[in-house]
């Protein structure tokens, strides 16, 4: 541990959020048994992690398509790093499903036995900038954000849980013929989710006739999500996460593009500049507006 303050816990060069965070077991993630059949969600905070999370659950559970039993979507897919919900989350059966946030160097070795599946998804940094600005002011243990000017800042410094957003995305991509990964972009499931589901569920090899792939399309739009009280989470967020005010969600906009509606022109100017130095070379595709792509 090289530093630390009194939201982040910087680990062997990644921030987590320290309120969430045993010491132990992040020294020993490395060493984390997998099984090869089992599924990990990857993600920058803010990426679109919940709505995965929902998508892969009711791909897996037919209980949850069919809505005839009620678990907290958390407890199927918890995370791996952070003690929030982790019943028994070693012991169930196969396949085993988690979230993470974690960069591509700190995953436990047995993903390089290329059998774990991945699914990374990733979104445009600005309106994960937005997004991540927003829920800073919800959640308690985050810090707060002041204004967007000073946040903006804190983001590209990485000095958020998550870190550097270019380096996450960057590791993961760079390093993904190491890996059994499938990149998603938050933007194409947004304008065509139906696909986006097939994809994952073809991924992960489900087998799901149409009436199955209805119902996970139908459970999985921004509205539904936000109307039911497990996907969203707001017992969790509210009760085991703690909010600063009763109106703090994780179903915030779940837009493509609100950056526009916030960061000034000059801001995006910086924004743009720090993206093409970064990312040069990068060949991952990114879209920015609703009506692009
Ligand atoms: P906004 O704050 O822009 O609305 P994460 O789960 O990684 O914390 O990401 C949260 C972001 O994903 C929020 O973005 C949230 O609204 C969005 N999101 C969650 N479910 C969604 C869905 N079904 N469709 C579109 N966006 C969704």
């Amino acid at each position: 541990m090289d530093n630390t303050d009194e939201y982040l816990l910087h680990f062997k060069g990644y921030n987590f959020e320290r309120s969430l965070c045993d010491i132990d077991q992040l020294e020993n993630l490395d060493d984390f048994e997998i099984r090869d059949d089992d599924v990990f969600i990857v993600t920058y905070p803010k990426s679109g992690t919940i709505w995965t999370q929902q998508i892969l659950s009711l791909i897996y559970f037919e209980k949850h398509r069919k809505r005839t039993e009620t678990m907290e979507t958390l407890d199927r897919v918890p995370f791996l790093e952070y003690n929030i919900r982790k019943v028994n989350y070693l012991n169930r059966p196969s396949p085993r499903l988690f979230c993470t946030h974690l960069p591509y160097y700190l995953v436990p070795k047995g993903f390089k036995n290329k059998k774990v599946k991945i699914i990374y998804v990733y979104r445009n940094p600005k309106d994960v900038l937005i997004s991540f600005y927003h829920f800073s002011n919800v959640v308690v243990r985050l810090e707060e954000a002041q204004d967007l000017e000073s946040y903006m800042e804190r983001f590209l410094d990485g000095k958020v849980v998550g870190s550097v957003w270019f380096d996450h995305i960057r590791g993961w991509y760079e390093h993904r013929h190491d890996f059994n990964i499938l990149f998603m972009m938050y933007e194409e499931m947004k304008k065509d989710l139906r696909s986006s589901v097939y994809k994952i569920s073809r991924f992960v090899e489900k087998d799901l006739n149409e009436d199955d792939i209805d119902a996970i399309v139908n459970q999985a739009t921004f509205q539904n999500m936000k109307s039911d009280p497990r996907a969203n989470y707001k017992a969790i967020l509210k009760n085991e996460i703690g909010t600063r005010t009763d109106e703090g969600h994780f179903m915030r906009k779940g837009t493509i593009g609100d950056w526009k509606n916030h960061l000034t022109v000059k801001q995006n100017e910086r924004f743009d500049r720090i993206f093409q130095r970064k990312m040069k070379g990068s060949t991952l595709k990114f879209i920015w507006d609703i009506n692009e792509g």
